[in-house]
């Protein structure tokens, strides 16, 4: 029996106190740190890069899963991977040559991982599945927590779990958006091993942590 993966994404966090939220989350039972990074341009929104990332860092020893919603991403893998990133997550559409991208990642020494919005198919994954070691489904368009579930992407996890599985390799499959009690089973059910969840885990406050990871990982048997 293997439990699910819950990585709390720390943009639905109080940003006045990150620290503090980190550690509360990190002993409320989140397995990893899920940290999204967006530009402005790749999507319409701003948030945190590398230094902030480093100054994070000693608050947890749990991994810090970074989810880059930037473009272009290649000048910028070594600062995330110096400032304490664990697995760099990263979309096909930021750049021309998302092998290379996955490659670099690689030789800075952590875990590479590709991003698919919803309107990006799942055979993307297909030749890159030597390069990765995490399949982000997308199940909203990036940029903004607290969006609604976008229902089509259970197809998608579907596919991504059959090809995933026919590598024999330990790729973990995550899903990141309007994930909560009653999607996140569901998104469970279609084969993913890893749940990114802002609003459902942050809402309430730091006494609640705890009950909101428990209610998005039921036991799931593989
Ligand atoms: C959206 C981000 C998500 C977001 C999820 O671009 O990638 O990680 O924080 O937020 P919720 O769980 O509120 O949908
Ligand atoms: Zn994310």
């Amino acid at each position: 029996m293997t439990q699910v993966l819950i990585s709390p994404s720390i943009l639905s966090a109080d940003f006045a106190c990150l620290g503090d939220e980190i550690r509360a989350i990190d002993a409320a039972g989140a397995d990893m740190i899920h940290v999204d990074v967006m530009d402005g341009h790749f999507v319409p929104n701003l948030t945190f890069g590398p230094p902030i990332i480093e100054k994070l860092r000693p608050h947890t020893k749990k991994p810090f899963d970074v989810h880059l919603m930037i473009a272009p991403v290649d000048p910028f893998i070594s600062a995330f991977a110096q400032a304490g990133a664990d697995i760099l997550t990263v979309h096909p559409e930021a750049g021309p040559h998302i092998h290379r991208t996955l490659q670099a990642i690689r030789a800075a020494g952590i875990r590479p991982g590709v991003a698919l919005n919803p309107g990006t198919p799942a055979s993307i994954v297909e030749p890159l599945l030597d390069n990765v070691d995490l399949v982000l489904v997308m199940s909203v368009n990036p940029g903004f927590g607290g969006q609604s579930f976008i229902e089509s992407q259970l197809r998608k996890v579907e596919a991504l779990r059959h090809m995933i599985d026919q590598t024999g390799r330990d790729i973990i499959l995550e899903i990141d958006g309007g994930l909560n009690p009653e999607t996140a089973p569901r998104a469970i059910a279609a084969g993913v091993t890893a749940i990114v969840a802002g609003s459902a885990v942050f809402k309430g406050g730091p006494s609640a942590y705890g009950d909101n990871i428990r209610a998005l990982r039921p036991s799931v048997h593989v």
